[in-house]
């Protein structure tokens, strides 16, 4: 018992970097929570970027561009879409958060190593 509370702040320790890291899932906690309200599913987009701009870097590139300032020019979205949702509030996101939700984003849906 005496061996357990010793080492009690070392396993709260533990337990609260694991809860962190399962918080800090940009991509689940920010992306897919606010998607979940609209019509057009998160793949749909994907689809469409990834036929615009193919390859990885470019569409996550354009991605980036897009989140950090949406504008309608840039949007793939249709306009009707656009005319009932408006367009996508400039992410909060950090830098870092952005880059990992774009990646986990692109690990989802990239069909690359999934057509075989
Ligand atoms: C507060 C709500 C909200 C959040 C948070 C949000 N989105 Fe959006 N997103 C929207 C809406 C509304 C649209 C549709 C209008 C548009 O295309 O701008 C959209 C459109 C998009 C599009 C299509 C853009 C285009 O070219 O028209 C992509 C891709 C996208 N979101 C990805 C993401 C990713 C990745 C994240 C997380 C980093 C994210 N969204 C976070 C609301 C949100």
């Amino acid at each position: 018992m005496e061996r357990l509370m010793k080492r009690l702040p070392l396993l709260m320790l533990l337990a609260a970097v694991i809860l962190t890291a399962a918080q800090r899932d940009p991509y689940r906690n920010d992306c897919v929570r606010c998607h979940r309200k609209l019509p057009v599913t998160l793949d749909k987009f994907f689809f469409n970027y990834l036929l615009k701009y193919s390859s990885e870097r470019e569409v996550k590139a354009a991605l980036y561009s897009f989140l950090r300032h949406p504008t309608k020019k840039k949007a793939l979205a249709s306009e009707e879409l656009i005319r009932q949702y408006g367009l996508m509030p400039p992410s909060r996101l950090s830098d870092t958060d952005l880059r990992r939700a774009i990646d986990t984003y692109w690990e989802t849906y990239k069909v690359f190593g999934k057509i075989k």
